[in-house]
């Protein structure tokens, strides 16, 4: 502990347009945040965002160890310092995963942390790089607060900074500084250690250890983690290789890298086909992959038996579904019971029949995580997830993707067999949700609006309702159609213009929404969902399954004339 004393200045800036938070925090190219006053304008304005609480209070704050996370470190503690705020607890190196900040925030019951993450998008000095606002209770900030930054930054004429504050970060330590005759102190913590303990705190680690070491009438089963040089590296080793003994050979791309080594480090098909690939050829029994700031997973197996060496992935629907349907075998949720399950609108409604087989109360919400916390907050939810690779539980207030990790490998310890099992047992139980994801990346903004608008034009004629939509031989009839609208159950707030809907009689779906984390250009979403509960259609390619209806929804939107694209970037 050091003791000097500092004083604050005012600097005088001018306000930057568009410093507008999005689904998850405000998310730009680095070389924007980089403007003269840029970072700082917005670090003043989410700091004045919280009123009242501001003096005083504790922050915590870490990144995703991109690019700009360190310079952006330093400034937060500088402006942090002159604002007021009492205390800050900082990663090690500038390093905290997004679940473990929000399990930081909670544990030490702070007034809320700033995430500098990009999420799944690239980093390095030509990507990206954001900053996010989480609460209280762990959660990204609601509309209400990020509006009320958002108006802040519009008219913002200066901020307060110190400049002379200079302190060690990737050294565990704690410093006091003098700041205007208050104590100001950072503390520099282990940026593993809370998240580590809790995990063994929620689940079986022991049987999870049991199984990935084998036992004298079981092989080892076989694992592999991808972390896509993202910020889960440090987390993953220590959990898998320190307390459940896996091999760190197994453990891959486990040093968390300023640019992800050109990775662009979003756990889907095309972006971990790395892990896919080795999962084929391997001679593992699952893998999982996490994105840069460690809330999203992706897990996989081949599957052998069904599709003949072949690698499938778990789509995050069925994931969801399968962990709503074993959550008893996971020791945390025998401590708290199971409150309610809840999934995002666009993610298929795998879970909706578990919930109504076990008589669990079931929500859907607007896409973005933010709108599962007032939820969890007042009692009455579990466990949620979203069809873009997230799933987490009312352990903390951000998805979680080494959770879900774990919470797959609990349940497999639990029921002793193969994730390919666990699935076509689910189905025959179930039925299965059929579900696909086509992104179409950096569109032209004003077409992916025009687009939408003529859809939307389209699906509001009153003739619509009733049309049979037919593609090779399949009919689907329109049952209700909509631009979704979400009233939270909980303080009543209201979020409109969610995504477009076309509901089919049999519970069918086809989904437009753009994206909310862009950073140029618009991200245009299209998603289908369909339920067949027929066994031999089980085993099929959700490709050749859903070819009908995503044709369908090509022709009806006109998106290859919208966009002048005739293939999607991603398909998931
Ligand atoms: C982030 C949010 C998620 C959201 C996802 C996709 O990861 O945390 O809650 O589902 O972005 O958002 P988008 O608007 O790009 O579809
Ligand atoms: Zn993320």
């Amino acid at each position: 502990m050091t003791a000097t004393s500092v004083t604050s200045l005012t600097v005088n800036t001018r306000v930057y347009e568009g410093q507008k938070p999005g689904t998850s925090g405000l998310r730009k190219a680095v070389k924007v945040f980089q403007q003269e006053h840029y970072t700082e304008n917005f670090v003043q304005a989410t700091l004045h965002a919280l009123g009242d609480q501001l003096t005083g209070c504790t922050l915590v704050v870490g990144g995703d160890g991109r690019f700009y996370v360190r310079e952006a470190v330093t400034k937060i503690i500088r402006i942090a310092a002159a604002n007021g705020v009492r205390k800050l607890i900082v990663g090690q190196n500038g390093i905290l995963s997004t679940p473990a900040v929000s399990t930081i925030i909670r544990k030490y019951k702070t007034q809320g942390g700033i995430v500098l993450t990009a999420s799944h998008n690239p980093g390095g000095p030509d990507a990206d790089f954001g900053i996010k606002f989480n609460c209280d209770n762990g959660g990204p900030a609601p509309d209400n607060v990020t509006n009320k930054i958002y108006e802040i930054t519009k008219t913002l004429q200066s901020y307060k900074i110190i400049p002379d504050i200079s302190i060690d970060i990737d050294k565990v330590q704690s410093v006091s500084i003098e700041v205007d005759g208050r104590p100001f102190i950072v503390d520099i913590i282990d940026s593993v250690k809370d998240y580590v303990e809790f995990m063994k705190e929620i689940f079986d680690f022991a049987s999870i250890r049991k199984l990935l070491q084998g036992s004298a009438d079981k092989p080892a089963f076989k694992i592999l983690i991808n972390s896509m040089n993202g910020v889960t590296g440090p987390y993953v080793k220590q959990i898998f290789s320190t307390e459940l003994g896996v091999d760190e050979t197994s453990l891959v791309n486990i040093k968390p890298l300023e640019d992800f080594g050109g990775l662009h480090p979003d756990p889907n098909l095309t972006y971990a086909k790395d892990l896919v690939n080795a999962i084929k050829e391997g001679p593992y029994d699952f893998g999982a992959a996490f994105d840069g700031d460690g809330d999203r997973n992706m897990a996989s197996k081949i599957h052998q038996k069904i599709l003949g060496k072949k690698a499938f992935f778990v789509t995050p629907s069925d994931s969801l579904a399968v962990l709503a349907a074993n959550l008893k075998l996971i020791p945390y949720f025998q401590k708290t019971g199971v409150k309610g399950y809840a999934r995002s609108m666009p993610t298929a409604a795998a879970i909706d029949r578990v919930a109504v087989k076990n008589g669990v109360k079931f929500f859907e919400v607007p896409t973005g995580w933010k709108y599962f916390g007032n939820l969890m907050d007042a009692g009455n939810l579990s466990l949620c997830g979203e069809e873009s690779f997230g799933t987490g539980s009312d352990h903390i207030r951000e998805k979680d993707g080494v959770w879900a990790c774990l919470a797959w490998l609990n349940v497999i310890a639990g029921l002793g067999k193969s994730v390919e099992n666990i699935l076509l047992d689910h189905w025959k139980v179930y039925g299965r949700n059929f579900f696909t994801r086509y992104d179409y990346e950096n569109c032209d903004s004003a077409c992916a609006d025009k687009m939408m608008q003529s859809i939307e034009t389209l699906v509001e004629k009153p003739d619509f309702i009733g049309k049979q939509l037919q593609y090779e031989g399949k009919e689907y009839i329109v049952k209700q159609v909509d631009n979704y609208s979400y009233t939270d159950s909980v303080d009543g707030s209201k979020a409109t213009k969610q995504g477009l809907r076309i509901l089919f009689a049999d519970g069918s779906r086809i989904v437009f929404r753009l994206s909310g984390t862009g950073s140029s250009g618009a991200t245009i979403r299209m998603y289908i969902d369909s339920y067949e509960n027929d066994p031999v259609t089980f085993e099929k390619d959700a490709q050749l399954v859903l070819k009908p209806l995503i044709n369908i929804a090509l022709e009806l939107s006109e998106l290859c004339q919208h966009t002048g694209r005739n293939a999607p970037t991603v398909i998931t």
